[in-house]
């Protein structure tokens, strides 16, 4: 009688155990292993944080297989270690990651669907069985060693989200080599950097990608990245299309044309819990990129455990996470997850508006897509094209819709639960970060979908101990309040470190607020304590859910011959979530047309960064508003970018106040 009261709780965040396990059903059978005690979902919250090694343990036994089983959970690294932090999980225990995604499911279900590869060209898909991954992971394992690659050594790719970059990914776990996957869409002078940062000898890449209908000449970036880092031994061509591409035969290898000279059996490499499993760059407030390391076991462990929990994942479902394969949604939500719950994932490789803003949907009819899985800029952008575009196709078959990448408004979460879902479907709101692994908030596990509230990403995963501090760091009662959110305590499928700069690694995460990982970000939290991500605090910008730091950008300005200084911010975009907006000083002896002048600025970021990081707006302004010590005022500029002239605060340690409504003025003449 008591459990049933319980069941009447308005948002669930005393949801029962009974509750928990019909919405489990057979998913969490390690339930039973915990106390009988345990009565609610916020009791095993806890539990699983105050007795982390018993539940991580549990289910590392029962969900991974092992060559030799771990003798200690976890080491009982501490956040407020500033001296010597390094976590590490699974201690002593020996797995391959390609065994556990591939192999096993190969063995048991040959012919079930992996991965099924929506093709850029509209209407058209290719699947490929667990069978047929497993040969192409081998295969493309064995021309890799050919290659010279060994475990521990570093491989780029530079890749569309299609098939042969999954076998890729596999073969590299395979063998106990990192990928270092770079989005496609960087270029050629930030590919460079990636190569050269990692030291990598080998770049995978296809000769051309296509995307919305237009070729890109991956193969030709490559090349032109190599010339600036000679050391590259071998490129690695997928022939995407037919077209003819430029063969350097001293280091081209076409994977087409060799890949059957070699054995589809490879044996996998015996990996420790705790060796790297890949390294992947993400921006962050200052300096260049970081190339973020994720070890094997605990990536793996709670990719796919939160995989089939949040996302509520049966085994016969088809999972489409329409991501690139390239940033970590990709790897860990179409790659590694999936396939290591044994499922089939789908490989979006077009654009949610080609041929035209159908495209989504008839791709969920035809695929029967069971999870659907977007970054809420793609729901604005289909928003804005209208309802039509969705009536005539049979979205039955979605059961869950996910978000992530960057707060969702209102406004896209109604129209995802009522229009796409019919209300008949979950929303789930998941915030996480490159540096975490797998999603860290969301609102499942919980029972009906009355309880989960509009736009909140809700609740800290099982084992996550999340929390909100004050600017001084003292930490906030978690009730209607807000504050920058951290996290207490390390969890498995944590960032282990920057390669080669651990020290980076703390002073970025660990020494901002020691005894806790600092996220960059900030939340709300509600009076049942669930959290409502509120955006970056730190001086990155999320545009359409890529992070840029504003420093790459002012550097890349900064090296115009044009240009004095330069300060980026970002402002409120209405499709994009975030815009970039570029405050900029001249050169005294600078030959000056505005026109030309933001042109070449535009060129220069597309060519030295992306074209994501272009800034939408260039403003020539006589001086930046700096302090007395010399510092610039972001804040200022940023609510000058976003319209808020009345919310400038305080200003009076600026040098020179005047210059406000210099730029302000300057500001309203441009929009
Ligand atoms: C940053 C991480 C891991 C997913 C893809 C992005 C923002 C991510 C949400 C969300 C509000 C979100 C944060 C975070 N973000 N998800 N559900 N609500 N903000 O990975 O490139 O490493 O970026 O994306 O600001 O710190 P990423």
């Amino acid at each position: 009688m008591l459990r049933l009261k319980c069941i009447s709780d308005k948002f669930g965040s005393r949801l029962t155990l009974i509750q928990l396990r019909t919405f489990l059903t057979a998913k969490f059978p390690e339930l039973d292993e915990f106390p009988k005690s345990i009565k609610s979902y916020d009791d095993l919250h806890k539990y699983s944080i105050e007795n982390s090694d018993h539940f991580w343990g549990t289910l590392a036994k029962n969900r991974l297989d092992w060559f030799k089983p771990f003798n200690k959970v976890n080491n009982g690294a501490k956040f407020g270690d500033l001296e010597n932090y390094n976590s590490q999980w699974f201690l002593d225990g020996k797995l391959n990651v390609s065994v556990n995604c591939v192999d096993r499911h190969y063995q048991k279900n040959p012919n079930k669907v992996a991965l099924l590869w929506e093709k850029d060209e509209p209407g058209f898909h290719e699947s490929v069985t667990y069978e047929q991954l497993y040969k192409m992971m081998n295969k493309m394992a064995n021309l890799l060693k050919s290659c010279g690659v060994q475990k521990g050594d570093r491989v780029a790719f530079y890749m569309p989200t299609c098939s042969m970059t999954v076998a890729c990914m596999m073969a590299c776990a395979r063998i106990g080599a990192l990928h270092s996957v770079v989005f496609a869409g960087f270029s050629s002078e930030s590919l460079a950097s990636r190569i050269n940062d990692a030291n990598c000898k080998i770049v995978i890449t296809a000769n051309q990608a296509i995307r919305g209908g237009k070729i890109i000449n991956l193969k030709k970036t490559v090349d032109e990245a190599i010339k600036l880092y000679p050391s590259v031994k071998n490129v690695l061509v997928y022939k995407r299309t037919e077209n003819k591409f430029e063969f350097n035969a001293e280091k081209d290898i076409v994977i087409d044309e060799v890949l059957d000279q070699f054995s589809s059996e490879c044996q996998p490499e015996i990996m420790d819990a705790n060796d790297p499993l890949f390294m992947l760059y993400t921006s962050g407030s200052t300096g260049k990129p970081k190339g973020l390391v994720h070890a094997q076991a605990g990536y793996i462990l709670q990719s796919a455990f939160s995989h089939q929990i949040a996302f509520n994942f049966e085994k016969d479902d088809v999972f489409g996470c329409l991501a690139d394969v390239g940033w970590i949604t990709g790897h860990t939500y179409i790659v590694y997850a999936p396939l290591c719950n044994g499922g089939t994932t789908v490989l979006f490789e077009s654009s949610p508006i080609y041929p035209n803003p159908s495209r989504y949907w008839e791709t969920i009819q035809r695929l029967k897509i069971n999870q659907l899985y977007i970054a809420p800029t793609s729901i604005r952008l289909l928003i804005k094209n209208g309802d039509e575009w969705l009536k005539k196709y049979d979205l039955s078959s979605l059961k869950l819709l996910g978000s992530v990448g960057e707060p969702i408004n209102h406004e896209a979460w109604h129209w995802y639960d009522e229009v796409v879902g019919q209300k008949r479907c979950k929303i789930i709101d998941t915030w996480w970060q490159t540096e975490t692994g797998s999603l860290m908030i969301a609102p499942l596990p919980c029972g009906k979908n009355d309880q989960i509230k509009p736009a909140m990403a809700m609740r800290p995963f099982f084992g996550i101990d999340a929390v909100l501090l004050d600017e001084k760091g003292n930490e906030k009662e978690p009730k209607n309040t807000e504050g920058i959110l951290c996290i207490k305590k390390p969890w498995p499928s944590m960032a282990r470190t920057i390669y080669g700069d651990h020290q980076r690694f703390i002073n970025t995460y660990l020494r901002p607020y020691p005894g806790y990982y600092f996220t960059g970000d900030g939340s709300h939290v509600d009076n049942d304590r669930h959290f409502q991500i509120t955006g970056r605090v730190d001086d990155v910008i999320n545009v359409s859910g890529h992070r840029i730091g504003t420093a790459e950008v002012e550097d890349v300005l900064d090296e115009s011959h044009h240009i004095s200084e330069s300060a980026v911010v970002g402002f409120p975009h209405d499709t994009l979530g975030e815009g970039i907006f570029a405050f900029v000083t001249l050169r005294n002896d600078a030959d000056f047309n505005e026109e030309q002048v933001v042109k070449e600025l535009k060129a220069l970021v597309k060519s030295k960064i992306a074209g994501y990081a272009v800034p939408h707006y260039f403003l020539f302004v006589s001086n930046l508003p700096k302090t007395r010590s010399g510092k610039i005022m972001r804040r200022v500029l940023r609510n000058i970018a976003s319209n808020k002239f009345d919310e400038m605060g305080d200003t009076s340690t600026l040098f020179d106040p005047s210059l406000i409504d210099e730029i302000t003025a300057k500001y309203k003449k441009l929009k």
